[in-house]
């Protein structure tokens, strides 16, 4: 199985293709509906698949008419300090929408920023800050420009700015980050490309041991490592018809934006010849970095990967054996540039099977008979490479119905420069002189689950210990709790282990044999809470940290947990903006908004390169089926007992 397959009709939820995306912006680029349309010098952010509503979607899966096919498309007017939000329609060939706006930025234009590095490489008080620091060759230096985020009313003069600090890469092909320029901050103009501030807080001596990560510096290379084929003579077990992705008993839509990167769609279960619908939509709302160093060349990092930089452009291609292991079909993606033209991501998405050890077993120890099922699972996954950290996002699907999202993080540390001797407050020494700051990573993920329909309810669920007493003699007692949680506000939740607290997405119409509403428990990872105060500027721009639970009843325009744009922007947007509405939510279609986050201290053995820590959560059918599910997965080998 190789590549995606030609298909006679096209899925409402397919990203757009590489020929769409070029008619989409000569379309936009042709339009004068606008007192002469586009000046020069716009960059194109966007130009994504406008998704038809649910109803839309819902309505063509039961044979009705293929929705409108349109595009949403974002272009920076550079010139006008503006930007476009345009809606084309890929049938009429025409823009059918067209906003000007001066109250938001979008997330950057990988160009612009470029742009931007190369303005501050070439400042004369630039290089003089370099020069302080005995740096004279500036073909060494590696600028590293960040959205700029919002710290008051120095950052509200509508600019669209950014700013950047600075690296040394002693050679071509070093890591950069073995060598950050410490003390160096310098604030741009992205529209402009202006320097408007070179500030220098002091001089901290450049780290000057390499952290390189290549095969040939870390030779010699272990030599006992024996070879682990993984082989499906058949070829895998699922199929793919366009994106359509069917394996065993489950069946998903594979989507893919610029923004969100990969999206699962329709996710659904075919239990006994009967599609049960469990999810309509999963994807990445948002993410954010916050660092704990208050220093000045650090203490405005609190990356929003997705609002800021979009997860799906910084999508890395992705190599066979390599990120992938076995028999693997591949999704390619098509993001575009400033100038609007199509940006192949080859293999994008990577699908294949693993196994995962046992999935069930019983060997009854009088005898030894028994009987031992091992467990298999659906990867969808795929890496983004964004600034120095890589992220991965992988989907598992298992053959008990239980789904799981995994995020993997790898990369390089963010870092800094401590003076020799100096003991890092913030932060982990992982070579001389390199600080590696301390920092949490947040992920929102927007889950859109239809468990047997559109109208669920969330639950939650907890377990509490009884006290002693006449019913509890023996003080062993405890039992599980649950609530319906009725509102929105009601519904912001944080995790609480020692209440055993999760929450079950349940449908209060459709009934399990033995009476409870079927659901879905989502059972929280390992996760955090934001050590930020409350009322710091990246606290109210991701407000979405506040809580792990959010649920909100289902509006298509609700789609990012930190809001539409949370570049440059001042907080309160998304999800403490919608649910302060405290909408009802039980009996609604409800969305519920996860948010789980790795804690990060880092370690002397996350340098030079960081082995995966992995973060993320479950969801696990809470009497959805009528009993264990894989009961009928036949014996690992046939016709005799493990
Ligand atoms: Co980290």
């Amino acid at each position: 199985m190789g590549r995606t397959q030609e298909r006679a009709t096209t899925h409402p939820l397919d990203p757009l293709d590489a020929s769409e995306i070029a008619a989409v912006a000569s379309i936009v680029r042709a339009y004068d509906g606008d007192g002469g349309g586009l000046a020069d010098g716009h960059r194109f952010v966007t130009i994504a698949l406008a998704e038809p509503e649910k109803a839309a979607v819902l309505g063509w899966a039961d044979g009705g008419a293929p929705p409108a096919r349109e595009a949403e498309v974002v272009i920076l007017d550079r010139r006008a300090q503006e930007t476009v939000e345009a809606l084309v329609s890929l049938d009429a060939g025409a823009v059918t929408a067209w906003r000007r706006r001066r109250d938001i930025h979008p997330m950057a234009v990988v160009s612009e920023l470029m742009e931007a590095e190369e303005a501050v490489r070439l400042h004369p008080d630039f290089q003089a800050a370099m020069a302080r620091r005995g740096v004279t060759d500036f073909d060494t230096v590696q600028v590293d420009a960040w959205p700029a985020g919002h710290f008051g009313p120095e950052d509200e003069t509508g600019q669209r700015l950014c700013r950047a600090v600075a690296f040394i890469r002693p050679r071509p092909g070093d890591s950069e980050w073995a060598h950050p320029v410490d003390g160096v901050i310098v604030l741009v103009d992205l529209n402009t490309l202006e320097v408007l501030r070179v500030e220098d807080h002091g001089v901290v001596p450049i780290p000057a041991e390499d952290g390189n990560f290549d095969a040939e510096t870390a030779a010699p290379l272990r030599d006992d490592i024996a070879p682990l084929e993984i082989t499906q003579p058949d070829g895998p077990g699922f199929r793919l018809d366009g994106r359509v992705l069917t394996w065993q008993r489950w069946q998903v839509h594979v989507g893919f934006t610029p923004r969100e990167g990969l999206i699962l769609n329709r996710l659904s279960y075919d239990d006994g010849g009967r599609r049960r619908p469990i999810m309509h939509r999963a994807s990445l709302s948002e993410m954010v970095v916050p660092y704990g160093d208050p220093g000045p060349t650090h203490y405005f990092k609190n990356a929003f990967d997705g609002g800021e930089n979009g997860v799906g452009i910084a999508a890395s291609p992705l190599t066979r054996g390599c990120d992938c292991l076995g028999e693997i079909a591949y999704l390619d993606a098509v993001v575009s540039d400033a100038e609007g033209a199509p940006v192949p991501i080859p293999n994008a998405v990577c699908i294949h099977e693993e196994d995962v050890g046992v999935l069930w077993r019983h060997i009854e120890w009088r005898d030894g008979s028994g009987e031992v099922r091992r467990s298999r699972r659906l990867v969808i996954s795929s890496f983004s490479a964004i600034g120095n950290y890589d992220y991965g996002f992988f989907w598992y699907l298992y053959q008990d119905g239980m789904i799981e999202l995994e995020v993997k993080l790898t990369g390089v540390l963010s870092t800094g420069a401590v003076a020799p001797g100096v003991e890092p407050e913030h932060g982990t020494l992982v070579a001389p002189g390199l600080n590696a700051m301390v920092h949490q990573h947040f992920f929102n993920f927007r889950l859109d689950l239809d468990i047997d329909g559109t109208r669920n309810a969330v639950d939650e669920v907890w377990t509490e210990s009884l006290p002693p007493g006449p019913d509890n003699p023996h003080g062993n007692a405890f039992r599980p709790r649950r609530r319906r949680l009725a509102s929105e506000r009601e519904a912001q939740r944080t995790v609480d282990t020692r209440s055993a607290r999760w929450w079950e997405i349940v449908n209060p119409g459709v009934r399990h044999r033995l009476g409870a509403p079927v659901g879905y428990r989502l059972l929280p990872g390992g996760t955090t809470f934001p050590f930020a105060q409350p009322d710091a500027p990246v606290s109210k721009r991701a407000g979405f940290m506040r809580n792990h639970v959010w649920v909100t009843p289902y509006r298509p325009d609700e789609r990012y947990a930190a809001g539409d744009y949370p570049n440059l922007h001042p907080g309160g947007a998304g999800l403490p903006e919608w649910t302060s509405a405290d909408r009802p939510i039980d009996g609604e279609d409800v969305v519920v908004w996860y948010t789980f986050g790795h804690h990060h201290v880092p370690r002397p053995e996350d340098w030079p390169v960081m082995p995966v820590a992995t973060a993320g959560f479950l969801l696990k059918p809470v009497g959805f089926f009528e009993r264990n599910p894989a009961l009928d997965l036949p014996p690992p080998h046939p016709h005799h007992h493990c």
